[in-house]
C-alpha cells in the first residue's frame, strides 16, 4: 500500500512537471539525480552546457528546469556529444535520432554541438552558467574536458560531475583541478557539483 502511494506520488510529480515521457528514457541518473539537476537549472538559470548527452535524459530534466527559471527566454542549453556512444560500455552506435526524439519536446531550449568535446568547446564563445560533465569518465578524458570548459564558467557558475562515486578519473580531476576554484561544494553518492569563484583556469599543459 505505502509502495504504491510512493509510486503514485512518484509518476504525478513527472506528469505535473511535463517529465513523464523522459522520465522512461534511459539513463544512469538516479531520480534524486534527475531532480537535482532540474532543481539547479530552474534556480540558476541561464546557459548550460551538457558534455556527453546520449540519449537525452539528463537533457530533458535540465530543459525542464529551465523553462521555470527567471528569464527563461533567455536559457539555452547547449548539448554537446559525438552520439556515437563513445567510451559506453554497450558499444558503437549511432544514438541522434533517439535523442533528437526523446528530447523533442524541449527543442525550442536545446542546441546540439555534435562532435568531440574539446573540438566543439574550441569554437565556443559564450559564457556558461552551468557546466555538466557526463562524457568519457577515463581521467586524461575528464581532465581535458575540464580544461576545455572551464575557461567559460561565470563567477558563482555551478560544475557538475556524474558517476563521481565511482569513476576514478572524475574523482581525481575534482581533487587536483575542480576543489581548487570551488567556492562551495554538494557531494551526493554519484554526483558533485560545486559553486565556481570564477574562471581561473588556463590552457591544459597536458
Ligand atoms: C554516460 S553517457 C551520457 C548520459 C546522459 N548525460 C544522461 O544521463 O542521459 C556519455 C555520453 O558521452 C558521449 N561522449 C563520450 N566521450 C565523448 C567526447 N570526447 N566528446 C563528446 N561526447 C562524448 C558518448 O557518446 C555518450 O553519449
Amino acid at each position: 500500500m505505502l509502495n504504491s502511494l510512493r509510486s503514485f506520488r512518484k509518476s504525478l510529480r513527472y506528469a505535473t512537471q511535463g517529465l513523464w515521457k523522459a522520465s522512461k528514457v534511459q539513463t544512469h541518473l538516479t531520480e534524486e539525480e534527475k531532480w537535482q539537476l532540474a532543481t539547479l537549472a530552474e534556480r540558476k538559470g541561464g546557459v548550460v552546457v551538457e558534455v556527453g548527452s546520449y540519449v537525452g535524459a539528463s537533457a530533458c530534466f535540465i530543459a525542464a528546469g529551465l523553462s521555470r527559471s527567471t528569464n527563461a527566454r533567455n536559457a539555452k542549453l547547449y548539448c554537446v556529444d559525438t552520439w556515437k556512444n563513445d567510451a559506453m560500455t554497450e558499444g558503437a552506435r549511432d544514438t541522434f535520432s533517439d535523442f533528437m526524439t526523446n528530447t523533442q519536446k524541449f527543442s525550442h531550449l536545446i542546441q546540439t554541438m555534435r562532435g568531440r568535446s574539446s573540438e566543439v568547446a574550441s569554437q565556443f564563445h559564450q559564457d556558461i552558467d552551468i557546466l555538466f560533465l557526463d562524457g568519457d569518465h577515463s581521467y586524461e578524458a575528464v581532465k581535458a574536458d575540464w580544461y576545455a570548459w572551464s575557461p567559460f564558467l561565470k563567477e558563482n557558475s555551478i560544475a557538475i560531475f556524474h558517476d563521481f562515486g565511482w569513476a576514478t578519473g572524475v574523482k581525481t580531476v575534482i581533487e587536483e583541478e575542480v576543489k581548487k576554484v570551488a567556492r562551495e561544494e554538494h557531494i551526493m553518492p554519484n554526483m558533485y557539483w560545486a559553486v565556481m569563484e570564477g574562471s581561473k583556469q588556463q590552457s591544459c599543459q597536458c
